[in-house]
């Protein structure tokens, strides 16, 4: 085995693109070394790194589908074959299809969880197993613990409507894995939730809806993706914080919306 990369490596899943490139490119700019995770988006994927390596020392791509528990088994290894160590993951993939109790099915529950629970849930029992492996006694685990894992969730959770039923469902469980998590895994992994609130928009909204919609807050505005990226950061950096969600929405979790945004 090579040299482990000098700067700590963070594994960031969907990076290729919109939120987790942003979150890559903060990471990256932080001065830590980006496994750019990605499934479709090769070409984004490549983009991403190489603007990642303008800013910190390395960074490299790593395709998976996360839906396979076999390729999700074998994505933290890749990357330590690459990298040699991997310090922390930020769990922010996930799949977004619409459907409600009324259209529910076992198959989009499962399509949903496979991607938005198991797998994050997978990666951190691998880096987990990691860290184990370079710090075989608890008393060996340097303070302050390096070993941190963020989940991407959604304000949603705390504002509940029945829109993208089966999502919500798996960034629920995703929101109860994270404390069962950072009970299970400290003292070598801190484990923290990311809630965003509406933050990007997406092919169910025009610009002008999407702008009226971001300003629907109790602050007169939801977060950006530059907010969402440095809540990833404070959490990787803060080492007293673990088995909590930090919710960045601009308070959009305190309001009532009957529907999702997307559908308003
Ligand atoms: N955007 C928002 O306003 C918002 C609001 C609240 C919460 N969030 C949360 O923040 C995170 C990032 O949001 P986003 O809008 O950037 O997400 P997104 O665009 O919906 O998805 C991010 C990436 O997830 C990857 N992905 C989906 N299914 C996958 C699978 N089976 N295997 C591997 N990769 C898969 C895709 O990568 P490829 O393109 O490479 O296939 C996709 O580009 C998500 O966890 C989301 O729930 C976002």
């Amino acid at each position: 085995m090579s040299t482990p990369h000098p700067a700590p490596v963070v594994l960031v899943t969907g990076a290729a693109r919109r939120l987790g490139r942003e979150i890559a490119l903060t990471l990256a700019a932080a001065g830590w070394c980006v496994a750019v995770h990605y499934r479709d988006s090769a070409q984004d994927a490549i983009t991403t790194v190489a603007d990642c390596a303008r800013l910190t020392s390395g960074a490299a791509a790593f395709h998976c589908d996360l839906a396979n528990e076999d390729a999700v088994r074998a994505l933290l290894p890749r990357v330590l074959e690459q990298l040699c160590r991997v310090d922390a993951l930020v769990n922010s993939a996930s799949n977004f299809e619409h459907d409600t109790p009324a259209t529910f099915s076992f198959a989009a529950l499962e399509k949903h969880l496979r991607s938005n629970t198991a797998a994050p849930v997978l990666l951190a029992q691998a880096l987990y197993q990691h860290m184990q492996a370079r710090f075989p006694q608890e008393s060996d685990v340097p303070a302050p613990t390096t070993g941190v894992v963020v989940n991407l969730l959604d304000q949603k959770l705390w504002n509940q409507n029945p829109d993208f039923f089966s999502y919500t469902l798996s960034k629920a469980a995703l929101e109860a894995a994270n404390t069962m998590l950072a009970i299970a895994l400290s003292p070598r992994l801190r484990v923290v939730g990311v809630a965003p609130g509406l933050t990007l928009t997406s092919y169910l909204l025009d610009d002008a809806k999407f702008a009226a919609l971001h300003k629907m807050s109790p602050l007169g505005r939801s977060s950006t993706a530059q907010d969402v990226a440095s809540a990833v950061l404070f959490a990787l950096q803060n080492q007293s914080i673990t088995g909590t969600t930090l919710l960045v929405d601009g308070g959009q979790h305190l309001m009532r919306f009957a529907r999702d945004f997307s559908l308003m």
